[in-house]
């Protein structure tokens, strides 16, 4: 079992599949890109499936995500997913994708076993979307949710951020939209992990904006928290019913006392945190031939120093070196 000091027990583990990424949202990385990984120091889709294989066997792990980066780059997605699947102890998966390439592959990865994705969304206006991502590709996106509902990776979640001066009106308008096409829809507050540190609290658009904006047009009613348990989403049932959208509320309203996560970078960092400053080498011991029992004890040990929070509201709070790009989303 992933418990640490404050007794929360890791069940959720998200691993990072590459850094890299097809998009340069502004509120993540710059426009000429980032120093990617070398590949050597990627995890192989072996290692992945192995440490997966450990987690779950050995760890209590029920729930993996893939997350890059932009995990669908990674050529052996499909198989990783596939060789999960097959492990005696299944367990849930899911993906986080910005959607592009979604529309080719949806199929293929319901077959592997992939139980369900969340997509990326921001804006429903082409041309925002190329002023917020720096590429053209709105209609590849739209099209890879609609793969993705039809072959059946249900529910299909969709993540927004809202930024201010660009799509930071439109929060009912994709409502409307996510209602229409049976998407979930989930607001994200904008986050200090951006490459360039550009990240201001004043200017941010938060949870209350949102939540006021959104009621100017639909009726919300907030869901019991037995039915949030963990998750990071807060939910409001809109107009009655039965869609639902949902509020992250990284930085106004975080939910770290009821964390569940545990987190595999791309080059096999175990993290206990989308914030934390210190890493956990799991792909040194993997390569120097260590049993399971071995690298098991590594990862608990990791998790046991779990910290209390984020920090954000700290005042020596310092923004964790690595960009969410290569942390895993
Ligand atoms: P489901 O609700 O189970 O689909 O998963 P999820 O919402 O955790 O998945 P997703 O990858 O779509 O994450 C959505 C957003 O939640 C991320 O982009 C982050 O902004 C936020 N998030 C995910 N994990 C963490 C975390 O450990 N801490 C904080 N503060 N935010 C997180
Ligand atoms: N703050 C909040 N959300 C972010 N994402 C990427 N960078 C940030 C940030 N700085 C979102 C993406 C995607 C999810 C994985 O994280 O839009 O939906
Ligand atoms: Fe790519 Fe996601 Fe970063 Fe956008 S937020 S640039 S989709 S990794």
């Amino acid at each position: 079992m992933l418990i640490d000091t404050y007794g929360r027990v890791a069940t959720d583990l998200r691993v990072s599949l590459t850094d890299r990424c097809n998009l340069r949202c502004t509120y993540c990385m710059p426009e000429e890109g980032l120093q990617w990984l070398a590949k050597p120091d990627l995890l192989t889709d072996d290692e992945i499936v192995r440490l997966v294989r450990i987690a779950v066997t050995d760890l209590g792990i029920t729930d993996v995500r893939f997350t890059g980066g932009e995990p669908l780059l990674r050529p052996g997605l499909v198989g990783i997913v596939e060789q999960v699947a097959a492990l005696e102890q299944r367990p849930k998966m899911s993906l986080t994708t910005n959607g592009i390439g979604l529309k080719r592959t949806a199929q293929a990865l319901k077959e592997a076993g992939l139980d369900r994705v969340n997509v990326s969304l921001d804006t429903l206006r082409p041309d925002v979307f190329k002023t917020l991502t720096r590429r053209n590709r709105h209609k590849d996106v739209i099209e890879g949710l609609e793969a993705a509902r039809d072959a059946g990776l249900t529910p299909v979640k969709v993540n927004s951020v809202l930024m201010p001066g660009l799509n930071e009106d439109e929060a009912p308008d994709l409502l409307a939209w996510a209602v229409a096409h049976d998407y979930e829809l989930r607001f994200i507050e904008q986050m200090p992990l951006d490459a360039q540190h550009g990240w201001k609290r004043e200017g941010m658009i938060t949870a209350g904006d949102i939540l006021a904006s959104l009621r100017t047009r639909f009726e919300l009613t907030e869901e019991g928290s037995e039915e949030r348990g963990s998750a990071p989403a807060e939910r409001w049932v809109v107009d009655g019913g039965p869609h639902r959208v949902g509020v992250i509320a990284s930085v106004t309203r975080p939910f770290c006392s009821a964390c569940d996560r545990t987190r595999l970078t791309a080059d096999g960092q175990v993290r206990t945190c989308l914030f934390a400053t210190e890493e956990t080498d799991l792909r040194a011991a993997l390569r120097s031939d260590m049993p399971d029992e071995e690298l098991a004890a590594i990862w608990k040990r990791a998790m046991w120093g779990k910290k209390a929070g984020s920090g954000l509201d700290d005042p020596s709070f310092l923004q964790p070196d690595r960009p969410m790009s290569a942390i895993g989303g």
